[in-house]
């Protein structure tokens, strides 16, 4: 009896707060976080980075703030990166940006409490989406909804997903790449690897200190990446010198490295991004399948911005290949524009989540 009017107050609480919310979508990347306002577009676009101090746990420094002081922290203070190994790595820490991040965006709405659509990876857990619908809840959101990150972008680059014919998507990240063929809505097949942006920074990091014994950071390994990486060789190949410490000598060290030693280097996961292309056309639908020789593959997500990558699964799969215009900002625009949608076709695009209640 007593829970009943328990519920029906909390109802009734929410339905006040309510009033005063206002929407928004949010990307929880592993290395970005960007939020969308509705009726307002991208307010937000920080790296998904927390600084804290390691006795007491306090937050020091959130997103840009918090990026700067990756692998230069003094003793006292870390600097985590909580979606880091693929969803949440760490629920408090999350809960923590979470909740700086809606400040951030609502300080004109002091009292509101956002109704919230999250992208999550298609291939996550019950559990793993449980934690991240309650760390939006205690950091404040009134309602929150999941759609899978590959949706998302498909809606967010403009592919009609509604209509009853194959649309693939290639969405890579920092922490995974997401596949996904869908039609009227639904994912016909999706697949998800944890292999993307993240594991190309580590193998440069593993290949320069083999081939040179040469230690270097997350950062730099990522600088050379986007400076010089690429997935298929290139007209007019490049250089760059890099710092980083002697392993024997134990002290400051600059080499030049090529492209063509980088994309040795980025071999593996670059592989394992074109075969997980093929396993998800095998598993597609031939009538879907065909739909796809004419439409192609649209590819987003930051890791798609690797140079000559597009190329390389074209010619390996045999299918046209286009980069989304902004490939960094697909996925939270499609949460936002689930917002604006009818209910009917919102609900469609939505995941259920079973632990609801
Ligand atoms: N020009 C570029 N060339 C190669 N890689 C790039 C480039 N620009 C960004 N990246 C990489 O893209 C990745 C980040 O992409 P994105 O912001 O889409 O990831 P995310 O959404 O945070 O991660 P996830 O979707 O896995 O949760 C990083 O690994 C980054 O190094
Ligand atoms: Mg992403």
């Amino acid at each position: 009896m007593l829970q009943k009017i328990f519920k029906k107050l909390k109802r009734i609480f929410n339905y006040v707060l309510g009033l005063f919310s206002n929407e928004m979508g949010i990307d929880l990347g592993t290395c970005t976080t960007l939020v969308y306002l509705k009726g307002e577009g991208v307010v937000l676009c920080e790296p998904s980075v927390v600084a804290l101090e390691k006795e007491t746990n306090r937050v020091v420094a959130v997103g840009e703030d918090a990026k700067k002081m990756l692998g230069r922290t003094p003793g006292s203070i870390v600097a985590i990166r909580p979606m880091k190994d693929g969803v949440i790595s760490d629920f408090e820490v999350t809960e923590a940006m979470l909740r700086y991040f809606i400040k951030k965006v609502h300080r004109r709405h002091v009292l509101a409490r956002p109704a919230m659509v999250i992208a999550i990876p298609s291939g996550i857990t019950e559990v793993e989406k449980r934690a991240v619908k309650d760390s939006a809840e205690r950091a404040g959101a009134i309602s929150v909804e999941l759609i899978e990150e590959p949706k998302a972008a498909a809606v967010g680059v403009g592919l009609p997903v509604e209509e009853a014919a194959g649309n693939m998507i290639i969405d890579i990240g920092g922490g995974t790449t997401e596949y996904a063929v869908i039609s009227l809505g639904g994912l016909v097949y999706a697949k998800s690897i944890r292999v993307a942006g993240d594991e190309m920074d580590a193998s440069i990091i593993d290949y320069l200190q083999k081939t040179y014994n040469l230690m270097i950071g997350e950062r730099t390994a990522e600088e050379i990446k986007i400076r010089i990486g690429s997935a298929y060789p290139l007209e007019e190949e490049l250089t760059m010198d890099v710092r980083g410490r002697d392993l024997i000598a134990g002290l400051p060290k600059t080499i030049m490295v090529t492209s063509e030693e980088i994309r040795e280097a980025l071999q593996e996961p670059v592989q394992a991004i074109v075969d997980a292309s093929k396993a998800t056309l095998e598993n597609t639908p031939p009538e879907l399948a065909s739909d796809l020789i004419d439409r192609g593959i649209v590819m987003a997500g930051g890791g798609s911005l690797l140079r000559g990558l597009d190329r390389r699964i074209a010619e390996e799969t045999g299918l046209p290949v286009h980069i989304a215009d902004d490939p960094l900002t697909a996925v939270v625009l499609g949460t936002g524009q689930t917002l604006n949608m009818p209910l009917r076709l919102r609900r469609r695009l939505i995941v259920p989540t079973k632990l609801d209640f």
